[in-house]
């Protein structure tokens, strides 16, 4: 991809978006009013907008290697609270895929450098659902699961913030899983029973 076609794209869909809508980007300026937080893999392939079908102003996202939301990660904890506790998201997402290198670089043993302590906090969930991924024998099957297992940690993570307990208080925000299959294009809802492990987790969680 040539840098320069980049700033001929941008003008060709800055005059196409004028043209369905001379407003369009006056109307953009006044602010922002997103229902949902989403939080991806940083993967080329996994492009939220438009994989979701969401249009500018939709969808506050925040991508990182392997859709982590590590407690002690200010970029993660900022994001959280910027969307959920000012922006009133009601729904937040955290996004998982298939054929995840991060997660794959996480089941393997080898010293990455300054990757490592990211990397460490995928080994931790491995750690936690030790007994289920060691029972699977095939491992792209292992891989798949613990990408999902990942993305049901990080939701765990999401919840344990005070700003999401407190949004849930006052008005119901739902934290959801989904994995994307870059096999097939789908997005999956991991269907995470959200009143259950909310009641799981605040019993050791919760913040006042
Ligand atoms: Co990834």
């Amino acid at each position: 991809m040539e840098i320069q076609k980049i700033f001929e794209n941008n003008q060709e869909w800055v005059q196409n978006k004028l043209k369905v809508d001379a407003n369009y980007f006056e109307n953009l300026s006044k602010g922002q009013n997103p229902t949902i937080l989403y939080i991806g893999c940083a993967d080329s392939r996994v492009t939220a907008e438009e994989l979701m079908g969401v249009a500018p102003g939709d969808v506050f996202v925040h991508r990182n290697i392997a859709n982590m939301v590590p407690n002690t990660d200010l970029s993660a904890m900022s994001v959280i609270d910027y969307a959920v506790a000012h922006l009133k998201v009601d729904h937040v997402v955290v996004c998982g895929h298939y054929f995840c290198g991060g997660v794959k670089a996480a089941m393997q043993s080898q010293d990455l450098g300054i990757l490592n302590p990211w990397l460490r906090n995928i080994r931790d969930v491995y750690r936690i659902h030790k007994d289920e991924l060691s029972a699977i024998s095939d491992e792209e099957e292992r891989y798949n699961r613990l990408v999902e297992l990942n993305v049901q940690e990080q939701c765990i993570n999401v919840i344990k913030t005070a700003e999401v307990q407190q949004a849930y208080k006052e008005r119901n925000i739902t934290v959801h899983g989904w994995v994307f299959d870059i096999h097939s294009g789908k997005l999956i809802d991991l269907k995470i029973d959200f009143a259950k492990v909310l009641e799981d987790v605040m019993e050791i969680y919760r913040l006042k």
